[in-house]
């Protein structure tokens, strides 16, 4: 059976290279062959794929000192640019931003239409603004977000608890006391995310159903970080050859089933009347009523779930290895620690908890975070963009259905934007008027333009907040004497830019 398979998949790739070709003949014939940006030869059928290597945004920014800022790929069939500085990214946000806002859909995500209930996979369109309104008043808007100060507190507290608690079982055991940071970073995320939306402690040990949606969660994000040959080759869609959608099916059904049960309990608690005192954004997606021509009168079921789900995908992983990466930074960086600690003890004190309304107080955590974000984007090449229409962009021709990357990573490490890039120099931001809001292309982690991402607000408390606990709370050490600055930063790519050697040190309490 696996024989026939592979004959099966061998003769796809003849016939379609064979078709391929034929089609780009044809093309050329017909002269759409107008100035493209300038980049590497390709294969033929499959084009510059093997460019791209095992860390792409790390390949492609080495590309830059040949080919220049806007880079040409050809990823098997699928035309790609390139954008790798912070002229090139402006360019595309100030000016074509509106050509450029449909996304590049990866297989994987298109399972069970994900893509079609997902705010970050909606083609540019009236459901996205449906969706993008409805998100926005729950995780952009001040008030919506200081309502949920409290919720946020909880789960940091926890996540101190639960810190404290594994250090010192491993004490007992006779280890060092030496915990695993980046598993705490994403425990607390993702229990603050069921906090927020559907008003649950999914990590609460009674809870089997808040376990099973843990379980289906973390599978989902491993498929959907899998590279995948059948995006760059669609003939191989049907054959899914690496089992990447069938494996996303099972687990992404798992997850949704879960979603489901909590949407119908709390259909039921509304019927009943028994509504709860805060309004969460399950609630938000249940009252949507649509009024104009092009809305729909409300969120199906579905897509209910599929909104929820979303949220979990989009927002754990992502804020969680932001912090892991800023605390690795600051292990390797024991000066940015030491001034960190101090501004803490001079704000803060020994005597309370840090809050979220000192974070305004607290300039050099700020700069702290902007340089890990610099260095450390959770999405180095966002969410890949797709172009709606044909685009003159700087000069070249953009064809319809070109997917577009903008390597905020290399733009990061851009000598151009950034005096001494590879250096972690948080003071560079002090005085500085540079945010990441999207409006500072030399650092744009979250994006920009209209489909900048829309929990901009909540991961900016949500990090800071989390941060300044971790490092106000305790001493942290690194164990087995590794000296700081050989601390190993290899990157493992994933549904984001993760460590490979996952974050571990030693915490010793020093506040309350
Ligand atoms: C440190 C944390 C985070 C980072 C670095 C991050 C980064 C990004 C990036 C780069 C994009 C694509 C922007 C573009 O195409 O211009 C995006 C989109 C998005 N993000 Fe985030 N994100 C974070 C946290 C969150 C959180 C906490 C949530 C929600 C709970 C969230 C929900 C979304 C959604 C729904 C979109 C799609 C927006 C659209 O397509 O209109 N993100 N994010």
């Amino acid at each position: 059976m696996e024989g026939m398979w592979n004959k099966l998949t061998w003769l796809s790739v003849v016939l379609s290279a064979a078709f391929l070709l034929l089609v780009r003949w044809r093309k050329g014939r017909n002269g759409s062959t107008r100035r493209k940006p300038p980049g590497p030869p390709g294969w033929p059928v499959i084009g510059n794929m093997l460019d791209l290597g095992a860390m792409p945004h790390q390949s492609l920014c080495s590309l830059r000192i040949k080919y220049g800022p806007v880079v040409w790929l050809r990823l098997g069939s699928v035309n790609t640019m390139v954008i790798q500085s912070a002229k090139a990214a402006a360019e595309l946000f100030k000016n074509h931003d509106l050509p450029f806002s449909d996304r590049k859909v990866p297989v994987s995500f298109t399972a069970l239409d994900y893509n079609q209930g997902a705010l970050s996979l909606n083609n540019y369109g009236p459901y996205w603004r449906t969706l993008r309104r409805l998100y926005s008043t729950q995780l952009m808007v001040n008030k919506r977000i200081n309502d949920t100060a409290a919720l946020r507190q909880k789960c940091v507290d926890n996540m101190i608890k639960w810190i404290e608690e594994d250090a010192r079982g491993s004490l007992a055991r006779g280890g060092s006391g030496e915990v695993k940071i980046s598993h705490f970073l994403f425990l607390m995320s993702f229990s603050l995310l069921g906090n927020l939306m559907l008003s649950r402690d999914l990590l609460d040990s009674q809870s089997e159903e808040g376990h099973e949606f843990f379980g289906a969660t973390n599978k989902v994000m491993e498929w959907g970080g899998k590279p995948n040959v059948a995006d760059f080759l669609p003939f191989l869609k049907w054959l899914d050859p690496l089992g990447i959608k069938r494996n996303m099916v099972r687990d992404m059904g798992r997850a949704m089933k879960v979603i489901e049960g909590f949407v119908k309990e709390r259909m039921q608690e509304r019927q009943l009347g028994r509504d709860k005192a805060e309004q969460d954004f399950l609630d938000a997606l249940l009252d949507y009523r649509g009024e104009g021509k092009e809305e729909p009168d409300k969120i199906s079921e579905k897509n209910a779930i599929l909104a929820i789900l979303e949220m979990f995908l989009a927002g754990s992983d992502t804020t969680s290895s932001t912090m892991e990466w800023t605390m690795a930074e600051l292990l390797r960086n024991p000066k940015s620690m030491r001034k960190l600690k101090e501004e803490l003890d001079h704000v803060i004190g020994p005597n309370r908890k840090v809050e979220e309304s000192d974070i305004n107080e607290l300039p050099y955590l700020q700069a702290i975070v902007k340089e890990a974000f610099r260095l450390h984007p959770a999405a180095p090449l966002l969410l890949p963009r797709n172009t709606v229409q044909d685009t003159d962009y700087m000069g070249y021709f953009i064809p319809k259905d070109t997917q577009v990357f903008v390597n905020v990573w290399a733009i990061g490490r851009d000598q151009d934007s950034w005096d001494d890039p590879l250096s972690f120099k948080p003071e560079r931001f002090l005085g500085s008027n540079i945010e990441y809001k999207g409006q500072h292309y030399e650092l744009i982690p979250f994006g920009s333009g209209r489909r900048i991402c829309v929990g901009y607000s909540l991961a900016h408390r949500v990090v800071q907040l989390g941060l300044a606990t971790l490092l106000h709370s305790f001493d942290w050490e690194l164990a087995c004497n590794v000296p700081p600055e050989n601390m190993d930063m290899t990157e493992r790519m994933g549904i984001t830019v993760r460590k490979l050697v996952p974050l571990t040190a030693i915490p010793k309490r020093r506040t309350v």
